[in-house]
């Protein structure tokens, strides 16, 4: 069924001969749409200077600016279509009239059921490219959104923990900021680095299974204590481990603690197995906890952490992970851990 016609389309009709102008703006009118006609060139983009266009019909051959000059002024600054109409067709290939930004081509004599037909076509395809348009742009709005929200429950999430436990309050933005800044060292893609940033701000949340006794206790932790701290990050995968995020975050807090070499824990993965964002935030960790206080030790400030983790790349860490770590510290190291 053909769709009603929009009165709200508007066409241009640009000819030096006025019988010409006259008549295919009468089959434009006749067709249920807007038009207004201009006599060349220059009166067209004063036209279009002054209010929207849907699509121009213009002649080639004008005195003054022709219709191709036309066209490319047309479709640079503005965005109306153009179809062209010329009766010198051996002067101007289809192709090149389409390569200089024209929509569609048509023969003089112009058959106006012809052009009708043509403008219907061109209508069409731009409503669909409109259409096209918006429903992408509010795609990524929702999208956008989405993300906003997934980001302040995780905010949330990582606040909620840091209430039970003051002494690593901070703790887990500071492993994010320094995490971050790792990743943009590398040269990590903003993907991934979602995915990093939202990590780190949760990578401890499994702490919400540890009493909060031992995650506060003065002096040394005993073996069980030990243990019992050791499950958190199989305790973050298992909090994380439902909840579908385009980034995977559960198994980046369940790698936090694995080490190059093995040691680390809970699975003991090695070098390439553990995911390049957790070799990220294991490092940030371990530096922000070397560098603040703790309730069973006193900091041991930035540079000796530094130390720490420099002495262990390539064996407990990431070397490049390391490297660039101690590049951003050097440069911002002040700011993050005064
Ligand atoms: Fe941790």
């Amino acid at each position: 069924m053909e769709k009603p016609i929009s009165r709200e389309t508007r066409v241009l009709v640009v000819d030096d001969e006025q019988p010409i102008r006259n008549l295919v703006n009468r089959a434009v009118q006749n067709a249920g749409y807007a038009c207004q006609t201009a006599g060349d060139g220059q009166e067209a983009l004063e036209i279009l200077k002054r209010e929207p266009v849907d699509v121009v019909i213009t002649d080639i051959a004008m005195p003054g600016m022709n219709g191709i000059e036309l066209t490319r002024a047309i479709r640079e600054k503005f965005s109306a279509d153009v179809i062209v109409m010329t009766g010198f067709v051996e002067d101007y290939v289809f192709e090149d009239v389409i390569a200089d930004g024209a929509s569609d081509f048509v023969q003089k004599p112009v058959s106006l059921k012809e052009m009708i037909i043509r403008l219907k076509r061109l209508l069409r395809e731009r409503e669909n490219i409109a259409r096209r348009a918006k429903m992408e742009e509010e795609l990524r709005q929702s999208f956008c959104l989405l993300k906003r929200s997934l980001e302040d429950a995780i905010s949330v999430l990582s606040r909620a923990l840091e209430m039970r436990d003051p002494y690593t309050a901070g703790h887990q933005k500071r492993v994010t900021q320094l995490a971050c800044m790792i990743g943009i060292e590398m040269g990590i893609d903003d993907e991934m680095m979602d995915g990093i940033r939202l990590a780190g701000l949760v990578h401890d949340i499994g702490k919400i299974n540890v009493p909060s006794e031992i995650l506060t206790k003065p002096g040394k932790l005993s073996r069980i204590e030990h243990d019992l701290i050791r499950i958190h990050p199989e305790a973050g995968f298992d909090i994380l481990k439902d909840i579908e995020f385009p980034w995977p975050i559960a198994e980046i807090v369940r790698q936090h603690h694995e080490r190059m070499d093995g040691s680390g824990y809970p699975q003991g993965l090695t070098g390439d197995a553990i995911r390049i964002e957790a070799r990220i935030i294991a490092v940030a960790d371990v530096i922000d906890a070397m560098a603040s206080h703790r309730p069973y030790r006193p900091a041991m400030g930035l540079e000796k952490a530094l130390e720490e983790v420099e002495g262990k790349k390539g064996i407990l860490y990431d070397r490049d992970i390391v490297e660039a770590c101690a590049r951003v510290l050097e440069r911002n190291g002040k700011d993050l851990f005064q």
